[in-house]
């Protein structure tokens, strides 16, 4: 059956390499709204034009922007066949609110990784320029900063500065954890443990998931 999932997590918790691995798992379209957004402005879009500050400086891209670039993506052929899963929205509660206007939802995950080690791994964090593919430093791709999977360029990203991260997180206080609340009151959140290798972390995840879905 097709799946509905969000995953909520602090910036560097892992939302974005873990959802790609689930994705795959469930057979869902993974939609990253920063990875949307990204493109948007590597393509210079109106969307994308829009959104480049306030990306820049580590703020939320008004709701009702956000809004309108998930509605028009929900709306595809391939969420119609396997679900969907949504890393990076809903961020505010205006956005959860829209978006059960627009599907129900299976299970909200809250990836938790403490503050520190977030902002080691976004220090280290490395991402392809063509297909959004994470790296890290520890984690190179196999030839110097080229994607391994469709050769791109492997850079930082614009907005993983000192200043724009410390936005970030205070953005992911003040609007998305009352957000994670908000899902919890109905009945669909389930919290897992980010920290441990990749492996262990998606193993955590299926497992929680899987058991909420069957509950
Ligand atoms: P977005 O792209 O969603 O960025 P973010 O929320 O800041 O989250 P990150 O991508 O930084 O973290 P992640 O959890 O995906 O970590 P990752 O897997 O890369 O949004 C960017 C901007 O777009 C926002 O600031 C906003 O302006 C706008 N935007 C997007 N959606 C919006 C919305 N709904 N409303 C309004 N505005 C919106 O991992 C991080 C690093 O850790 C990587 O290097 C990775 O290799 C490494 N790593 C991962 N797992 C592990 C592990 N288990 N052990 C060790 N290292 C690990
Ligand atoms: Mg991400």
């Amino acid at each position: 059956m097709a799946v509905r999932l969000l995953i909520f997590g602090r910036q560097g918790a892992g939302k974005g390499t873990q959802s790609v691995l689930l994705a795959r798992h469930y057979g869902a379209a993974h939609i990253s709204t920063g990875d949307m957004l990204r493109e948007a402005v590597a393509n210079a879009t109106p969307i994308g034009l829009e959104a480049k500050s306030f990306m820049d400086s580590g703020c939320l891209v008004p709701d009702e922007v956000m809004l309108g670039v998930v509605e028009e993506r929900l709306a595809r052929p391939d969420v119609m066949a396997g679900g969907f899963l949504l890393d990076g929205f809903p961020r505010t509660i205006g956005q959860a609110e829209a978006l059960l206007g627009l599907t129900p939802i299976d299970v909200a995950v809250d990836l938790v990784v403490a503050e520190d080690v977030v902002l080691e791994r976004i220090s280290s964090r490395r991402v392809c320029s063509s297909c959004g593919r994470i790296y890290s430093v520890s984690e190179p791709p196999t030839r110097a900063w080229i994607c391994d999977t469709c050769g791109g360029d492997v850079v930082q990203r614009d907005d993983d500065t000192p200043a724009a991260v410390t936005k970030r997180l205070g953005a992911y206080t003040s609007e998305t954890q009352p957000t994670i609340g908000w899902f919890d009151g109905k009945d669909v959140l389930v919290t897992v443990d980010g920290l441990g290798t990749r492996e262990e972390v998606s193993a955590r995840l299926i497992s929680a998931i899987d058991h909420a879905r069957h509950a």
